[in-house]
């Protein structure tokens, strides 16, 4: 046995595949066969005269999704999905399957989600994983070649660390305790003990918002270096994401393909230097007339875009009524494409009025919301870094700068939307500032006495930052919502399946 991804070494032999079948086309002497082995798709050809009426008869009565074993000789076919055909020559059914609930058509969403554990079958889902596991990866590539440890840090915890408003709790044998929401704390005491660390692991936060950027399980990559100051952090935090972005352009080609990913935006991040500021001006650029005027302009082109392809849908729509079979397949086609286009445009003509006015009005030490880091990213093609925060809305671990009013934090905001995919700081390292943080917060001194340790016993400059992996996943795959990055995803009003 074989599997598809390895047809191209077969070439012109006979070889056995073991998979299912996405998808048949029948005629009277031919059948053809999409095969999925989970490694690839290919196309099976079985022909009456080749393989004789059993077996063909079998090939005829299979339905989507129902397993097969199939023989045959590897032809190079360019035309054919991953450039090899398969003519069979025998045929086994594992099983035929009932009706599957997910067929070509469109589905909704809700629907889509409900059937989870089957919609990762399809082939998108199967490239965003595929990517997924690409990244991840990467991740390990690239700190293990750094001399980074991995190391684990505990899932339930006894204290907050981002705050206590998306806490779970849970009972501990009598106790309360909480589901981390980062392993960072725990990551600057293995850091201590092995100079450069990370973790990677399922976080947690009950985030009550329903929005694209939020689950409440999700992965994060947690990097805690000794002896680093925040510029290092930056450098380290770009470098990694560089590394990421070029493997995925590598090594999954395919799959971005799949996705219709347009690869050319994410070779700029792989080359170019990302942006740099500090978050007061990061404030004045989102006030600025030059925004206001990329919004106005934004608006316009929607506008025009929007006129565009409705006129294109009723040109399209006219010619259905006398098209061929095949042409009108491809009307219908490009009818669900600019549907779906429509709906974004005016999603997004809807929201630009108030994206011009929050950020013309955006505050001075408040935190950016999704649509300001939207608004903000239109001008960069590449990510952005952005440095000192007004403490007010920093973790109390960041260590400040001389006026004691910004903390030395960075959040990096990708590009095209996506939003902040790593937040990170330089850690304060002073034992009576982090105490005397400690209480303002109204923290419990108590539960941080361990934490207060690793700056008794040897103190040093040290930084580190977090990646999410699921918000990464869906900005490189070009996917619009978080929940389709993960196999199963948590989120505010969905535990299943
Ligand atoms: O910015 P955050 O809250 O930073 C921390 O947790 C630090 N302790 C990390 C550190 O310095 N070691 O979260 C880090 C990243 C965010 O930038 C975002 O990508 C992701 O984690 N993230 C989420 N992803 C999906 N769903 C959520 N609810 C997320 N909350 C944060
Ligand atoms: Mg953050």
């Amino acid at each position: 046995m074989i599997t598809i991804k390895q047809l191209k070494d077969h070439k012109d032999e006979n070889v056995t595949l073991k998979g299912w079948i996405y998808n048949i086309r029948n005629s009277k002497a031919l059948h053809f066969l999409e095969l999925r082995d989970g490694s690839g798709l290919c196309q099976c050809v079985v022909s009456l005269d080749e393989v004789g009426e059993d077996i063909f008869e079998a090939a005829g009565s299979l339905k989507q999704e129902s397993s097969v074993e199939i023989s045959g000789n590897v032809i190079e076919d360019e035309r054919s999905i991953g450039g090899y055909e398969v003519h069979v020559t025998d045929l086994k059914v594992v099983q035929i399957a009932e009706n599957y609930p997910i067929t070509p058509k469109e589905h909704g969403v809700e629907f889509l989600m409900e059937n989870r554990h089957l919609w990762l079958r399809s082939q998108r889902q199967w490239a965003a994983m595929r990517v997924r596991n690409q990244i991840i990866f990467a991740i390990h590539t690239f700190f293990q070649n750094r001399g980074f440890v991995q190391m684990d840090s505990p899932i339930f915890t006894g204290n907050a660390a981002e705050g206590s408003t998306t806490l779970f709790e849970t009972d501990y044998f009598d106790e309360k305790a909480y589901l981390a929401q980062t392993g960072q704390l725990y990551g600057e005491a293995m850091a201590m003990a092995h100079g450069l660390i990370y973790t990677f692991g399922p976080t947690f936060r009950a985030e009550k918002s329903k929005t694209r950027r939020h689950l409440t399980e999700f992965w994060m990559i947690e990097p805690e270096m000794a002896y680093y100051d925040l510029g290092m952090n930056m450098d380290l935090a770009e470098d990694m994401l560089k590394a990421i972005v070029a493997d995925v352009l590598e090594k999954n080609r395919t799959e971005l393909e799949i996705l219709e990913r347009d690869t050319s935006s994410l070779e700029k991040v792989a080359e170019k230097p990302f942006e740099r500021m500090t978050y007061s001006e990061a404030v004045e650029k989102l006030k600025s007339d030059e925004t206001a005027a990329l919004l106005d302009e934004m608006e316009k082109s929607r506008k025009q875009e929007l006129s565009d392809i409705k006129k294109e849908r009723e040109e399209i729509k006219k010619e259905h009524g006398s098209a061929k079979k095949w042409r009108k397949a491809q009307i219908d086609q490009r009818i669900k494409e600019i549907s779906a286009r429509i709906d974004q445009i005016e999603e997004d003509l809807r929201n630009i009025p108030s994206w011009k006015t929050s950020a013309r009005n955006f505050e001075w030490g408040n935190d950016f919301g999704g649509s300001d880091e939207t608004v903000l990213m239109m001008q960069f093609d590449v990510p952005l870094i952005v440095t000192h925060w007004p403490v007010e809305i920093k973790a109390f671990y960041m260590k400040r700068d001389e006026t004691d009013e910004l903390a030395l934090g960075m959040d990096i905001l990708a590009p095209e939307g996506y939003g902040e995919i790593v937040g990170g700081s330089q850690r304060e390292d002073d034992l009576e500032t982090l105490e005397r943080r400690i209480e303002e917060e109204g923290l419990d001194k108590n539960v941080f006495e361990w934490y207060l340790d690793l700056r008794r016993y040897g103190s040093v400059p040290h930084s580190g930052y977090g990646l999410g992996l699921e918000r990464t996943v869906a900005w490189i795959c070009g996917l619009s919502h978080v929940r389709e990055t993960i196999p199963f995803p948590r989120m505010m009003g969905r535990l299943r399946p």
